[in-house]
Parts: structure tokens; sequence; C-alpha cells
């Protein structure tokens, strides 16, 4: 048994849990009787399990069913009960979705009047992004978005100012909560077979889908110096442990594009959660970071114990399901060199927001004195692996940048390429989806703006 102390809607608490991966959305419901945070999906597509994490790096909204308890330990956390005041006081975002009449059956309430509650204790008013993860199936989103407005200018209610208590590390034979990168690499190498969890949202559904048991588990949340950002003249470094939510606006700021398909990276829970090396780690070939990374050219910061190696990231990726990574390695940052920006990232997906891709393309062409001086392209949904378009690359290379080098350039992709017929894309699809990029990139570049993929036009 280990002991997780957190305070839970305001008060003190610890709890008993028999293993590292029970989920907090089960705790709650089941050993403490609160019902009111709901189990949707359980896989942390639906938002109506959501609740408001905080410690000192603020409060953020998490999905409670993919959120293992130890990842609460030493934090706040409200869930729909600890929204309103202890004496019934409603607070504001409840009092607007009554005006508003935001909800009618109720089962998705919960969820977005905590996603809400964050959003205003964080003063968010971007609200579409900000409500992504919650899905209604029955009130439609306008009441709901018009409920968060009306109470976007009302103050923060006292009661939900919170004071996390801090963490005591977790060591036992089931898991461990190493606080700093020396601490990770050396436990790590005495326990090679463990489970390193970081945001948990692919590690979630392990468990909540697959009822895998994970045997001995780091929590790598308390990793607080592989989590760190900088950017310098020569070069972005990016900690594995940073979330998405940590490095979209660095890298919105340094490359729009990126920046905005980390916009339309699943919702807001999900980015506050996953990281960048859970995102590059876990060896997907539909990850959206990896694409974008390889076409800026980033090197991989790899670690064992006190060996450290540098690899370019797209050699990582060896085939489906097989990294270049070792027993007890782990990954400690991603860098990239800083260079103007030319990078544009296309996502395709069944739905706009909340979407997993079916093809993601991220090009990164440079162009000196009209000729292509330099072409890194690579993407994610087109192989078992991210992957760099390296004949599309070479018949771009050294050639004039018109229409006629783009036309001859888009046979590379059959010759780059085989890509799977699944659920999300047919191989022809991708195939032709892959082509039409190359053909946008350009297209923009001619035209010196973005073609909006949300406006309407005639
Ligand atoms: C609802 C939903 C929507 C999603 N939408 C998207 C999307 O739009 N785009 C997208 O790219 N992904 C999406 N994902 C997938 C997921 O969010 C990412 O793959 C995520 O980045 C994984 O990071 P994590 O920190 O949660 O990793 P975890 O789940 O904690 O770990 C994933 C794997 O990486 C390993 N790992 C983690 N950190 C390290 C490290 N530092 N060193 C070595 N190994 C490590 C773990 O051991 C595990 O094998 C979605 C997931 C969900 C549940
Ligand atoms: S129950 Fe659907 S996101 Fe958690
Ligand atoms: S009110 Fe019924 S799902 Fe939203």
């Amino acid at each position: 048994m280990a002991e997780i102390a957190f305070r839970l809607n305001g008060t003190l608490t610890t709890a008993s849990i028999d293993r590292p991966t029970v989920t907090f959305l089960d705790w709650l419901r089941e050993t403490r009787g609160l019902t009111g945070t709901k189990e949707g999906c359980n896989e942390g597509d639906c938002g109506a399990c959501t609740v408001m994490v905080s410690d000192e790096r603020g409060s953020r909204a998490l999905n409670g069913c993919i959120l293992f308890m130890p990842q609460i330990a030493g934090k706040s956390v409200r869930t729909v009960e600890g929204i309103a005041s202890p004496d019934g006081d409603l607070h504001p975002v409840q009092q607007e979705m009554i005006a508003h009449h935001g909800s009618q059956c109720g089962f998705c309430t919960p969820g977005f009047v905590v996603s809400m509650a964050t959003a205003h204790a964080n003063g968010r008013t971007d609200f579409d992004d900000q409500l992504a993860g919650n899905l209604c199936r029955c009130t439609g989103y306008a009441p709901i978005i018009r409920a968060a407005e009306a109470a976007a200018d009302q103050p923060v209610p006292e009661w939900m100012q919170d004071d996390p208590p801090g963490a005591a590390p977790l060591n036992s034979d089931m898991m461990a909560s190493p606080d700093s990168a020396d601490a990770l690499a050396a436990w790590y190498v005495d326990h090679p077979d463990a489970t390193l969890v970081a945001g948990a949202t692919d590690i979630g559904l392990w468990v909540t889908k697959g009822m895998r048991d994970l045997g001995p588990v780091a929590f790598l949340g308390g990793v607080r110096d592989l989590a760190t950002i900088s950017v310098d003249d020569d070069e972005v470094r990016i900690g594995a442990t940073a979330t998405l939510t940590d490095a979209w606006p660095e890298i919105a700021a340094l490359h729009p594009s990126f920046g905005e398909l980390i916009r339309r990276y699943a919702s807001t829970q999900i980015r506050n959660a996953a990281t960048i090396g859970g995102n590059i780690a876990n060896g997907s070939p539909i990850g959206d970071s990896p694409p974008a990374l390889i076409a800026l050219g980033a090197t991989l910061h790899l670690r064992r114990g006190d060996t450290r190696r540098s690899i370019s990231l797209e050699s990582f990726f060896i085939e489906y399901g097989k990294q270049d990574i070792q027993p007890g390695e782990f990954v400690e940052a991603v860098s990239f060199p800083r260079q103007p920006d030319r990078l544009k990232c296309y996502k395709l997906s069944k739905r706009f927001d909340q979407d997993i891709s079916a093809v993601c393309g991220c090009f990164n062409i440079t162009i000196s004195g009209g000729t292509v001086a330099d072409a890194r392209i690579a993407f994610g949904g087109m192989a078992g692996i991210p992957a760099r378009a390296t004949h599309v690359e070479a018949a771009l290379q050294g050639r004039e940048w018109n229409r006629k080098t783009i036309d001859a350039a888009l046979a590379g992709f059959a010759r780059d390429f085989t890509p799977l017929t699944d659920m999300r894309a047919s191989a022809e699809y991708r195939l032709r989806s892959a082509e039409n990029m190359l053909i946008r990139y350009f297209e923009e570049d001619m035209a010196g703006a973005p073609i909006s993929v949300l406006g309407v036009s005639a």
C-alpha cells in the first residue's frame, strides 16, 4: 500500500492505494462516493471527468479518468463538488450556466463547469479552445460559450483559492517519483524493466482500456529539471517532461504554424498532461510533434545512467513499434536550431479539434534567389513511423521554385511512402493528401498568406 496526500476540495486528504495505476476518477467515485465527476469514455476524449489540479505552477484542467493517483500527490484538486462554496454559493460559471440554459441532460455539465471554472481562474477567454475537450451531445455549444463569456469579468471566488500541500517522495517497490533527472537516471538503471509515466495520456489507456498491469512505475511529473524550455540565439531546447501546454507559447512565437498544430493537438486537458518526451518516446506513427520537429532538423538527447548521447530525431524511429532506445535509457530533451521561419504544418483529421491526425505533413523549404536551397519535409500517418519524404526533397533541391518543379516533385511521394488503409483514411487518400499539401505550401508561399481551412469562401 502507498499513502497519497493531497488537498481535495479544500480539505487535506490521504488516500491508500494498492497499486500505482488506480485512477483518480475510480478512487473518487468508488472510494469517496463523489459521483459528480462522470465517466464517459474513460480514455481522455469526452471531458466528463474533468478535474482542476493546482500546484506551484498554477491550475489546469485534467481528465480524471487517465490521471493516476500518484500524479496528484502534493497537489490541490477540485472536483465539481468543490466549485460552489462550502455554504452552497454558486460559482459565477454555475450561475451563468443556469441563466443561459447551458445544460439539458446534464451528463456533460460537471466536466464543463470544472473546465469553465479553471479557465475563469486562469483568466482565459479563448473558450473554443478551452472547451474543445468537453463534449456535449444535447445542449449545443452556443449557450455554454455564452455562459462562459458572461462569467468572464466576474471575480474569482475566494473559496477557489487553494494551498497545495507539496509532495513527499513516493518510493516503494512498486513506484518511484524522482525529483531530478539524476535521480531518475540512477533509479531507471536499477529498474530497466519499469514503465516511465510522464503525462499518462497514452499509458492511461493501457490501463483503462488494455487492463494492463504495469509492474514498477516511475512518475516523471516531479522531474522539474527536465521540464525546462530554453531559447537562445542558436538553439531551442525542450525538456522531455515539458507539456504541450508549456511548449505551445514558446513554439508558436518562433514557428506559428507549429503553434497552430499544437492548438489542434487533442484538447486543453490532454495538452496539460501530455509531454513532448512522451509524444516522441511512444514511437507513434501519428504523433503530431515528431514531423514538425524532424522538419526543423531536431536532435534527440538520450540518457542512461551518466551516459548521454544525441541522435537525429528521425533516426530514433527505426520501424513500427521499434525505437533506438535501450533498457534503462530515457529521453532528456529535444532540440532544434534557431532558423528563419519557413515551417508549415498541415494536419488532416476527421474532426478539426480533439482528433488524431490521419496525415500530418510538415514542410521547411528554404528558397534563395528563386532556387530551393534546402528542403526538409516530414510526415506522420504515411508510414509505420514518422518519416522524411527524401525523394520529394531531392526533386526540389537546387531547382527553381516554381509550379513546374512542384509538379515534377509530386511523383516522389509514391516512392517515399506506401501508406496504410485504416479507419482514419485510405492509402490513396493519404498519398493524394500529401501531394496536395506540397502544392498548398507552394501556393501559400506565392500568395504570401496562409490558406484558411476554417474560412468559407465562394
Ligand atoms: C484523447 C486523446 C487525444 C490525443 N490527441 C493527440 C493528438 O492530437 N496528437 C498527438 O500527437 N497525440 C495525441 N494523443 C496521444 C498522446 O497525447 C501523446 O502521444 C502524448 O504526447 C504522450 O505523452 P505523455 O506524456 O502522456 O506520455 P505517457 O502516456 O506518459 O507515455 C507514453 C510512452 O512514452 C514513454 N515515455 C514518456 N516519457 C518518456 C521519457 N522522457 N523517456 C523515455 N520514455 C518516455 C512511456 O514510458 C510510454 O511508453 C492523444 C491522446 C488522447 C488520450
Ligand atoms: S471519461 Fe471521457 S475524458 Fe475521461
Ligand atoms: S447536456 Fe446532455 S450531453 Fe451535454
